[in-house]
């Protein structure tokens, strides 16, 4: 496939991505079989291409909902400080929590949902990211169910953008350091 002029090589491609979303899934089905109240809350806006291929292949009852943050500053250098800027529609209270997120890099943005949500008494709060950034993390905050592991590079694509540019190129690509000024 021909790469946009700005992406340097492709990380992970179409085929595995929808593998391991498939076995996500699968997990999840096992995970939460039984539970009546299960909420898939997907966070803007890195995670809607993510979500909507999940979400598909689930086959416990669910509903979905969304939030929205900002992080102050850059979001690849923030100092940690989140904030809500659009909540979830659906209360989360006795709710199964599944927050589904694009990337982990430094922690904050998940650090700060989960503790959000867990003040609102649900009967359970848990994440699912696509992908991690280990060298990167600061927060200490756990992932339930992840994608891939991936090395401290910027990544499009799948919904991860650069300027709000390249989140639907349908595999996760390695953006070219001459792109964001290094
Ligand atoms: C990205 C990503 C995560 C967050 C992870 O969002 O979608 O939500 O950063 O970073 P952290 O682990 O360092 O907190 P971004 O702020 O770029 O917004 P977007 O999803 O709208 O692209």
């Amino acid at each position: 496939m021909l790469l946009p002029d700005d992406v340097e090589l492709t990380l992970i491609d179409s085929t595995a991505i929808a593998a391991r979303v498939a076995e996500l899934a699968a997990t999840l089905n096992d995970d939460y079989e039984g539970s009546e109240n299960l909420i898939v809350v997907g966070v803007l806006k890195g995670s809607f291409i993510f979500a909507a291929d999940l979400t598909r292949l689930l086959t416990v009852p669910h509903q979905v909902d969304f939030v929205a943050l900002s992080s102050y500053g850059d979001s690849a250098e923030h100092s940690g400080l989140v904030r809500l800027i659009m909540d979830t529609r659906l209360p989360l209270t006795g709710r199964d929590v599944l927050i589904v997120e694009d990337i982990l890099d430094t922690g904050h943005t998940l650090d700060y949902l989960k503790r959000n949500f867990l003040s609102r008494g649900p009967k359970s709060v848990r994440s699912c990211v696509l992908l991690h950034k280990p060298s990167r993390q600061e927060a200490h905050v756990s992932i339930e169910y992840l994608g891939f592991e991936i090395p401290d590079v910027w990544v499009v694509g799948y919904g991860l953008d650069y300027a709000d540019r390249y989140r639907t190129l349908p595999y996760i690509g390695v953006l070219k350091p001459s792109a964001y000024g290094r």
